[in-house]
């Protein structure tokens, strides 16, 4: 569902990050990149979210080269097939913690009543049921990852990046998020590159890789 090709990445400055990286992600896989700070694991999902632009080779999605479409296209991509979670989770603090996780619906011009009815199931889905009327600085560290993975599977994306989904929590707190992270995922079948530092976290995932400054080395 997945093919990046030939990718080739460097940073203003000159750095090359990766130079001709390939990787295949099938339908229904989990995978993990694991790899050192800075090595460009964020840069790297950018690219696949495109969100960045690679300085040569292709990310190809369903077939589709991202490289190819036009901006409005590259969004609607983005819109209906990618959840994101985010390395610093971004919820938005002056919406509530269910208008945060309406919000991909809400930005699909969703109906009102069926993005709210949604996201009051996704909650319950990461076990915060009643928490939705709260606003973020009302949550934990653990309970804010929560509504960022609620958010992030509130359109059933085909292909969920994640980045260290379970950086900042102490080692309970993670097992039981990355439990919920990984129910939610086979649930719907969906895809997953999961960037972590934490063997714990890449344990849910068929494949591991490292990303190193010579390229991706399969653990
Ligand atoms: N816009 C930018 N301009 C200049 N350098 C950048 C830019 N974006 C990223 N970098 C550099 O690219 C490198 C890779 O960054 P990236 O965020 O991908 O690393 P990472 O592997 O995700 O690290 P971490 O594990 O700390 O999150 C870093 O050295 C960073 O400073
Ligand atoms: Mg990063």
């Amino acid at each position: 569902m997945l093919k990046l090709v030939a990718l080739t990445k460097s940073v203003p400055g000159g750095r090359t990050l990766f130079h001709d990286l390939d990787l295949t992600l099938e339908a229904g896989h989990v995978i993990a990149i694991m790899g050192e700070s800075g090595v460009g694991k964020s840069t790297l999902l950018n690219l696949v979210a495109g969100l960045d632009t690679a300085d040569s080779g292709a990310v190809l999605f369903e077939g589709a080269d991202l490289g190819t479409l036009d901006d409005d296209a590259r969004t609607a991509l983005r819109r209906d097939h990618l959840g994101f979670v985010f390395q610093a989770f971004l919820v938005l603090p002056h919406l509530t913690v269910v208008q945060n996780v309406a919000l991909p619906l809400v930005l699909k011009r969703t109906p009102g009543e069926v993005a709210l009815q949604a996201a009051l199931r996704s909650l319950e889905d990461v076990g915060l049921e009643g928490r939705g009327d709260d606003f973020p600085r009302q949550l934990s560290g653990g309970e804010l990852q929560r509504v960022a993975i609620a958010r992030a599977l509130i359109h059933r994306p085909k292909l969920l990046l994640a980045d260290e989904p379970t950086g900042n929590l102490d080692p309970e707190t993670a097992a039981r998020i990355l439990e919920v992270f990984s129910r939610q995922v086979r649930q719907q079948g969906a895809s997953v590159i999961l960037v972590t530092h934490s063997e714990v976290a890449a344990a849910i995932a068929e494949r591991t890789y490292r990303l190193t400054p010579g390229g991706l080395v399969c653990l």
